[in-house]
């Protein structure tokens, strides 16, 4: 009950702060072995909103610098045991990624800007972790990988990677336009015991402190992000659950349909941004 209060009384203090206040021109420059990545961008007409903003800049400077170099980013590790994963045997098929998709995960180039996206045989929207499972299961006869845990993340790290310095570009027309709207719809409702939406601190606070944090936009570009709190890689459907346990809310499923809408609009939220995986954040 304590925290809850703590955290209500941080929410009613934000309606007194003054907004968000990094001047462009003083702005750190997020660049990491000379890909310089777009932290900032016109938000698409369809947003409320003039700018977006990457999680990144909301940073201190010690968090920022550890994603401006990958000698330092502890997310770094990760990626090199999903290339173990990558050309390791698995399944009844006696097959590895690297028996497939022969040009390494470099031919995932460009992919993570457009995740997720329609699928059109499967007549839904699929999420990377999607498109895995199923070579997974339907092309080496393996075992799926849990949504959200360590090996799976690793994998949309390595292959986030190959799209990196690339401007996020997921489209919410087309057959994908109802799942975006659902997605959208989840983003503005109020929910739990703090009856908050996620647009009532991403977008209408971001710039503020909440308790010792700096509230971002919420974006999706650096995702999975490393975070120092769990020392892990975190995929961002777990990041969505983690803020709605913090309203007291009852989390969708991590991988289900509703994060997974959930997931297409946040990215669209983020059109524009460069894919930064993997980031650092606290
Ligand atoms: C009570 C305020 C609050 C609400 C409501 C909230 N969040 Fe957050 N969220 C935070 C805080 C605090 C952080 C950590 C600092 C930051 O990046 O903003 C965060 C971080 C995030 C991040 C990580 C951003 C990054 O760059 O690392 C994403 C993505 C996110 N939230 C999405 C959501 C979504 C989607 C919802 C609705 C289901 C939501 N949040 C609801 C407070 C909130
Ligand atoms: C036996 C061959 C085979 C193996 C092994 C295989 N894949 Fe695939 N993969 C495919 C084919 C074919 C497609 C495209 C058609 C489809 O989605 O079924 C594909 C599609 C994908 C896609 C979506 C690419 C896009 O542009 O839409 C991803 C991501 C992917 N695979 C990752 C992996 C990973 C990671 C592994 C190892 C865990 C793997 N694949 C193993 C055959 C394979």
């Amino acid at each position: 009950m304590k925290k809850i209060t703590t955290l209500c009384a941080a929410i009613s203090a934000l309606a007194l702060s003054t907004g968000f206040a990094i001047a462009e021109a003083d702005a750190p420059v997020l660049s990491i072995d000379g890909v310089v990545i777009a932290t900032r961008a016109p938000a698409p007409e369809y947003l409320d909103i003039d700018e977006v903003i990457s999680g990144w800049v909301f940073r201190t400077v010690e968090t920022q610098a550890l994603q401006m170099d990958d000698f330092d980013n502890p997310g770094m590790i990760f990626v090199d045991q999903a290339l173990d994963d990558w050309n390791e045997v698995n399944g009844s098929e006696g097959k590895s990624c690297a028996s497939c998709h022969t040009g390494g995960p470099e031919e995932f180039a460009g992919l993570r800007t457009v995740l997720p996206r329609w699928n059109e045989d499967a007549g839904a929207v699929w999420t990377m972790e999607d498109y895995i499972n199923n070579s997974l299961v339907e092309h080496m006869g393996a075992e799926p990988w849990k949504v959200g845990k360590a090996q799976m993340n690793a994998m949309v790290a390595l292959i986030s990677l190959q799209s990196r310095g690339m401007p996020m570009n997921v489209a919410i027309d087309g057959p994908a336009a109802e799942t975006w709207a659902l997605g959208e719809e989840i983003y503005f409702t109020r929910v739990g015991q703090l009856d908050m939406a996620c647009a009532n601190c991403h977008i209408d606070n971001y710039g503020v402190m909440i308790r010792a944090d700096h509230l971002s936009q919420g974006q999706s570009n650096g995702f999975p992000a490393y975070r120092l709190k769990n020392a892990k890689l975190n995929g961002i459907q777990s990041r969505f659950s983690g803020c709605m346990k913090n309203i007291r809310a009852t989390p969708y499923a991590v991988g289900g349909p509703e994060f997974t809408a959930l997931e297409l609009y946040v990215a669209s939220r983020g059109n524009g941004l460069s894919v930064e995986g993997p980031s650092v954040r606290n």
